[in-house]
């Protein structure tokens, strides 16, 4: 087993994309933590890493020392539209590290750095959404500040199963205030 002191968390590159998308498609297949059940094609994946960097903004790595990807974070935001003004301080989380690597410390890492970030550029407010049956997930959230804003009632129906969301957020700098 691999210690968390041997994993690196970085700013994720264009050529983490593969990796990433790797990493999600493990955590999504779970069908459990998620709403997607398996990563986007790599075509789309690799846009989106591209924009994240292009545009400074927040998606952060855990890799191993033997350069495997085995966790993300990342705060999206949509394409600024003048049609759509008003929002370009709001940021999208989504997280997620591979099942035998958490517990360590390195999720609350990457949400750090990701929300550090965040910060630096000027967000103020992180959206995410996740499901009342992830404790850990919510817990860590909660842990970094994230604050219940509603629930979504049976938002998912999968496996013939219904599924209600949580709404959290956290705000930042001047929304803050
Ligand atoms: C949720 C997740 C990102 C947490 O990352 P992690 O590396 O396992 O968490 P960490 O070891 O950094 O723990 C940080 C904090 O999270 C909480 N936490 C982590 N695991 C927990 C567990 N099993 N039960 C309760 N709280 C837990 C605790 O508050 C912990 O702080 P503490 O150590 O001071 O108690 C990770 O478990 C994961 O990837 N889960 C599957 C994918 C997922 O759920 N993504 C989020 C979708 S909204």
């Amino acid at each position: 087993m691999t210690g968390s002191e041997d994993i690196a968390i970085r700013a994720a590159r264009v050529d983490d994309a593969e990796g990433y998308r790797a990493c999600i498609d493990r955590v999504a297949r779970a069908r459990i933590f998620v709403g997607i059940t398996e990563a986007y094609p790599l075509e789309e994946v690799r846009a989106f890493v591209a924009d994240m960097v292009a545009r400074d903004l927040p998606i952060y790595v855990a890799v191993t020392r033997n350069a495997k990807l085995i966790g993300w974070c990342d705060i999206g935001m949509p394409k600024p539209r003048p049609e759509r003004p008003g929002f370009a301080h709001v940021g999208y989380l989504g997280m997620g590290i591979d099942a035998d690597y958490r517990g360590r410390g390195i999720g609350e890492k990457l949400l750090r750095a990701a929300v550090d970030h965040a910060r630096r550029i000027g967000m103020e407010r992180i959206e995410l959404q996740v499901f009342p049956s992830n404790a850990a997930a919510r817990a860590l959230y909660q842990k970094l500040g994230f604050e219940v804003e509603g629930l979504k009632r049976r938002v998912r129906k999968l496996d013939g199963r219904y599924d209600d969301l949580i709404q959290m957020a956290l705000l930042i700098g001047a929304a803050a205030g």
